[in-house]
Parts: C-alpha cells; sequence; structure tokens
C-alpha cells in the first residue's frame, strides 16, 4: 500500500485518557449514545493514545489495529459513518492506534482511541468542526470519549433534547489552574470480562439503585462543578468516592452482578484510607475495571507511588499530570 497516493486521506493525532470524578453510567438513548446522567472528568497525560486514519477508496470496510492487534470496529465505524455523511465520502477508513497503557482495562482506551480516531478522521477529510461538535461525534462511539477530547477538568452534559443535540463535553477548569495529579495503580493488565456499554445497559434494566442514581445525579454533579472551581480539594475528593461507590453500588446489583474489582482493588483501597488518616490527603476512584486511580496533590505524588508500588497485588504504577487538549500531529 502507497500511504503517498493522492486518493488516500490520512491524518494523525494524539488524545488522552480520562477518568470521571462524577461518573457516567446508564443511557437515556441507546441508539443515540446519550448519557442518562451528566459528567464530570479530568484528562490524564501519561495515558494516551496515538491514532492514524486513512480513508482510502481501495480499502472494503473498516479496520482497526491497536497494537498491532486487529480489533472490532463496531464503535469506531459509527463515528466514521458520521464523519463520512457530513462530508459527503464514502470511503472505508484503515485505523492504526497505539496506546501506553493495557488496552480494555479499565483505564478509558476507548475514550482516549475514540477521541484521537474522531480528531483525525474530521481532518483527514477536510472537515472543519468545532471542539463541540467533535466531542458529540466522538460521545456517539463512547460517551466517555467526548470527554477526551478536552484537557483538564471537563464536563459531559446529558442534556434533555430526543436527538442528542445538547449532550456534549466542555472544559470547566484548565489544568494550569489546578494541577492536581493521578497515580494509577494497576493490579491486573487482563481484559475486562463486561464492556460497560453491555453493562450499563443491564444495569438500567436490573438494579433496584437505578433510577435513585439518575434522578440524585444533578445534584450531586453541581456540587462537584463547585467544588472543582473552588479548587477544595477535600471536598472534590470526598465526591469522588462517593461517585465510585454510588456507581459501583448500582453494578453490584445488576443482575447478573457486575464485580469489576478484585482484591487488589480493596487491597487499593484500604491503602488510600491508611494514608489518608496518616496525614496524606488522597481519594480514590475506579471505572469498570479493577484499576484504582488516586487523585492527589503534586506534593504527595511520589511517596504515594513508592507506598502502593509495595502493595503485592499491584503490577505496575503510574503517575500523571493532568492532561492537554486532544490534537492532530504529524505522521512519525
Ligand atoms: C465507568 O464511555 O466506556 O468509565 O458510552 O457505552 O462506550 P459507552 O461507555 P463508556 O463508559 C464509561 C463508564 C465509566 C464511568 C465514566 O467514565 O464516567
Amino acid at each position: 500500500m502507497n500511504e503517498s497516493d493522492p486518493k488516500l486521506r490520512s491524518a494523525h493525532s494524539i488524545a488522552h485518557s480520562n477518568i470521571a470524578l462524577a461518573k457516567y453510567w446508564g443511557k437515556r438513548n441507546s441508539e443515540l449514545n446519550i448519557p442518562a446522567v451528566s459528567s464530570i472528568s479530568i484528562t490524564l497525560e501519561a495515558l494516551a493514545t496515538k491514532s492514524s486514519v486513512t480513508f482510502d477508496p481501495h480499502s472494503r470496510g473498516d479496520s482497526l489495529e491497536i497494537d498491532g492487534e486487529r480489533f472490532d470496529t463496531e464503535k469506531i465505524s459509527v463515528v466514521l459513518d458520521l464523519v463520512r455523511t457530513q462530508s459527503k465520502i464514502t470511503d472505508a477508513a484503515r485505523i492504526q492506534s497505539s496506546n501506553n497503557f493495557p488496552t480494555s482495562a479499565g483505564l478509558a482506551s476507548s475514550a482516549s482511541g475514540i477521541a484521537a480516531l474522531t480528531i483525525a478522521a474530521a481532518s483527514a477529510v477536510g472537515l472543519a468542526l468545532s471542539r463541540k461538535e467533535l466531542s458529540m461525534i466522538a460521545r456517539r462511539g463512547s460517551a466517555s470519549a467526548a470527554r477526551s477530547i478536552f484537557g483538564g477538568f471537563v464536563e459531559l452534559h446529558s442534556g434533555s433534547q430526543p436527538d442528542g443535540s445538547d449532550s456534549f463535553a466542555e472544559p470547566i477548569l484548565d489544568r494550569e489552574d489546578w494541577p492536581l495529579e493521578v497515580v494509577v495503580a494497576i493490579t491486573q493488565s487482563g481484559k475486562k470480562a463486561t464492556s460497560s456499554t453491555t453493562g450499563m445497559l443491564s444495569t438500567a434494566g436490573t438494579s433496584p439503585f437505578f433510577d435513585t442514581w439518575v434522578s440524585s445525579a444533578p445534584a450531586k454533579l453541581a456540587e462537584m462543578r463547585e467544588a472543582i472551581l473552588a479548587l477544595d480539594f477535600q471536598h472534590v475528593g470526598e465526591l469522588t468516592e462517593q461517585s465510585c461507590l454510588a456507581m459501583h453500588s448500582l453494578m453490584f446489583t445488576t443482575v447478573p452482578s457486575l464485580i469489576y474489582w478484585n482484591e487488589g482493588t480493596i487491597s487499593v483501597i484500604r491503602e488510600v484510607q491508611r494514608l489518608r488518616a496518616s496525614g496524606t490527603e488522597c481519594y480514590f476512584t475506579i471505572d469498570a475495571g479493577p484499576q484504582v486511580k488516586i487523585i492527589c496533590e503534586p506534593a504527595n505524588s511520589a511517596s504515594i507511588v513508592s507506598t502502593i508500588s509495595e502493595l503485592p497485588a499491584v503490577v505496575e504504577v503510574r503517575r500523571s499530570r493532568l492532561g492537554p487538549d486532544a490534537q492532530l500531529v504529524n505522521p512519525k
């Protein structure tokens, strides 16, 4: 394949993973992938996906390779179809991505991957879209990806319009304005058993707590937004743990139950509580996987890394500052 063929349209990008402080779980419209609740996340500099998108009239169908391994194209083709419709092209696309962290293990590789794909695909076909529009397209592939279009602190609105036209992400605070750090404790690097998409549909249909989760979300979100804007670390941390544990309670009470944690997850939670009790302020959060992310202020991150690294169940520890916007990059 000659990549300098003028019929090929290519672009390259980088996007960073994110973790929600106020979690998203559940959809108000599955077809359009509109979240049932709004969410707030921070983007993570150390967890990045680089993506190359090439639209090729000779390709038979979309293809996705992540770190050399072929992956299913269902989610990415949703994004590519929206880009194709808007740009009136019909070519299939080849996507080649690389992650600098384990794929599909609860580290939001779909968020960074789909955000990177969206930016590169729109650029490859010459679509000049605002970041709000890009986040709406990314949301259709994976709602958390809408947040990875932006760096720093980001809110994803669930909105109320049936067509999802008010469900997009926007930045609420720059990373320079509150340079928090995150210590990522990886307790297992294998792939997760149940995808978030499947898991949250199951929760909505079976957990007795789902309706309360949805109805209590707006007040909790407003409290989180206010605490972030006030740079109130203790309040943000407490709300982060509450949101995480409320979401995992939904997962536990799903039928059949969704237990993403392993023994290592619990050991890290306990260590975070011990660190706090001994005066090191830090807070945990966990997505749909066994890894634990610990939010802290920069002055404490090195000592948290060394304490967490000593836990027998922790296989790897990463330290991250808050990440930037997703962006286009030059080819390697
Ligand atoms: C637990 O964005 O992966 O990480 O929209 O179905 O692709 P889909 O789900 P996804 O779910 C993320 C769920 C979460 C919490 C969060 O990031 O808010």
